[in-house]
Parts: structure tokens; sequence; C-alpha cells
């Protein structure tokens, strides 16, 4: 269905977003770089570069727009972490969605998996239904993988060192292999051996 060779690596592109320091949705981000390297071939968007999307701008050449469509082209699948900001999603993942979502349609058929940290009871469900209802969008058109939600809540409370501990991220470690699971069935990867 997708093309994804066998004796490749399935390719994930990361969309952050949140560019403050000691993020947690980046710490997130970061863990499923280190744990999953081996079976998988990460980039990071880069949504700060990025100019503030208006439909005046839109045909103008901008470096990091054009490297933004090239990574999302890239990528077999896109993972998109974002923070909840005023019960939606942060600005920095919006104008993601609205540069994605004009002149090329690059996430159009791209397989998606959701997901975001926050330090409130909620998990930023708000943030992520909102998120979910764009990427299914006439614009964008991505496809939102079955079996791939989480919602990461007190997230204060899943760290230690810096790090996200390991028995507190079973769910996310679940949805991610189910996410590469659909994107190249049969990886290789043994969630068990761990
Ligand atoms: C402007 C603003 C609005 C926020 N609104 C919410 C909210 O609606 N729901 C929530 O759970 N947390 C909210 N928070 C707290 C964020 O979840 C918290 O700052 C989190 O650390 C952001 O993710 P990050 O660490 O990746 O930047 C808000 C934070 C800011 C700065």
């Amino acid at each position: 269905m997708f093309n994804v060779s066998k004796n490749e690596n399935v390719k994930i592109l990361l969309v952050v977003g949140s560019s403050r320091k000691g993020s947690y949705n980046q710490l997130i981000a970061d863990y499923l770089r280190d744990k999953y390297g081996n079976i998988v071939d990460f980039r990071q968007a880069d949504l700060k570069s990025l100019p503030v999307y208006s439909e005046d701008i839109e045909n103008e050449d901008f470096p990091s727009v054009t490297k933004l469509r090239e990574d999302v082209n890239w990528a077999d699948g896109v993972l998109l972490l974002t923070p909840e900001h005023n019960f939606t999603m942060s600005v920095l993942m919006k104008n993601f969605i609205d540069w994605c979502s004009r002149v090329e349609h690059v996430l159009n058929g791209k397989p998606t998996m959701v997901t975001g940290a926050t330090l409130g009871h909620l998990g930023t469900v708000m943030a992520q239904s909102h998120l979910r209802q764009a990427l299914l969008s006439p614009g964008v058109k991505a496809i939102a993988v079955p079996n791939t939600e989480v919602y990461i809540n007190a997230i204060q409370d899943r760290i230690k060192d810096g790090k996200l501990l390991e028995d507190k991220a079973e769910s996310l470690n679940t949805a991610f292999i189910n996410f590469i699971d659909y994107i190249k069935p049969g990886n290789g990867y043994c969630f068990s051996c761990n």
C-alpha cells in the first residue's frame, strides 16, 4: 500500500508543536527517537523557521517551507506531538497544518499519529481532537491511523532525571508500534524482547 521496501527502515517525520526549552512534547519525541532509532529513520520538522502562514505569501519561496515539504514527502508517516494551549493545539502546530494544506498538499494520503503531553489530567484530549479534525480537512486529507491514540497526562510524574520512565510509557509504546506496523507490517520489531 505504501512505498516501503522490505529491507528499509520506516521513515517517520516528528512534528513537535512546542519550541519551549525543556518541552515535554520534545522529551517524548526524543524518547521515541532513542528507543526506535534502530528500526526507524527519524527526522524532525523545523516548525520554528516557518513564517506565519498568510494567503498573501503562500506562493513566495521560503527555504523553510521548501524544506518542510521535502521532509513530509520523505516520510512514510508523520507523528505529531502537540501541547494543549487554551484547549486547542499550539500555534506552531496550527501553522504547520496550514502550510501543509496550501499550494502543495503534502499530507494528502499520509499516515499520521497524533499524541501530546501535558501536566494536566486530560492529556491534551481537546488539542488532539482539534488536530485530528484538521488533519482530515479537505486541504489536508491525511490518514488518521487507527489504534494510535495516546493521551499523556501528568507528564511530570512520568519523568525521572529528565527521562521518560519505561513503566509509564506503555500506552505510548503500544500506540507507536501500532503506527509503524500499519505503515510497514512485519517490521521485525519484537516488542516483548525489550
Ligand atoms: C498559553 C498556554 C495555555 C495552556 N493551556 C493549557 C490547556 O488548555 N490544557 C492543558 O492541559 N495545559 C495547558 N497549558 C499547559 C501546557 O500543557 C504546558 O505548558 C505544557 O508543558 C506544554 O507542552 P510543552 O512542555 O511541550 O511546551 C497551557 C500553557 C500555556 C503556555
